[in-house]
């Protein structure tokens, strides 16, 4: 099996958690980290090359921090453009029917936040529900999602953990 994380960090050199996951990710085979801010930092996304990569791999992994309950600027636009009508959905769009889909998500929020009663009121399964809701259009299969929460107050050490447990979630069977 293919898969492709495809990343977004608007500020890799101000990152701790995104970066490992990353670094660690580009040793394991058969996976393709794609690294959305450094490929496009102008925001102008090459469609085609994107929907080349997406038919390359069976599994998707959206890879991001937390930003505003959701992901960074970016990979919203990559979603516009790239998962188009025809392509991605509507009657003749099934390129991405079959296909696997996964978030790997870091917060600065503790998880005692993503709870009803939690200061962020609303867990992660619920704030996730645009990107199921956009792997259900798109006939992907939404699989569980690799979260870390409370990442500043991690060390090296707990970071390195966090992505091999990353990896093993990336590979597992669902
Ligand atoms: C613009 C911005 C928005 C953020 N929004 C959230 C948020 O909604 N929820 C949250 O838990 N953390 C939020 N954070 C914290 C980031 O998720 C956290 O710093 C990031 O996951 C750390 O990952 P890194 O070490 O790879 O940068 C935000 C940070 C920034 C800069």
């Amino acid at each position: 099996m293919k898969t492709l994380v495809i990343a977004a960090h608007p500020n890799l050199s101000g990152s701790n958690v995104n970066k490992t996951w990353m670094n660690h990710l580009n040793r394991e085979e058969d996976v393709t980290v794609h690294d959305l801010y450094s490929k496009y930092p102008d925001f102008k996304i090459d469609i085609e090359r994107e929907q080349k990569l997406l038919l390359e791999h069976d599994r998707i992994v959206f890879q991001f921090p937390f930003y505003w309950y959701s992901s960074p600027s970016l990979l919203k636009e990559w979603q516009d453009v790239v998962l188009a009508y025809g392509w991605a959905y509507g009657s003749q769009g099934t390129k991405l029917h079959g296909k696997e889909f996964m978030l790997a998500v870091s917060t600065g929020g503790p998880e005692a936040a993503y709870q009803s009663g939690g200061y962020n009121h609303y867990s992660m399964s619920e704030l996730f529900k645009p990107f199921q809701a956009m792997a259900n259009l798109t006939g992907m299969r939404f699989l569980p999602a690799f979260v870390e929460h409370g990442v500043r107050t991690l060390n090296q050490e707990q970071v390195n953990e966090s992505a091999e447990a990353l990896i093993r979630h990336i590979k597992a069977d669902f």
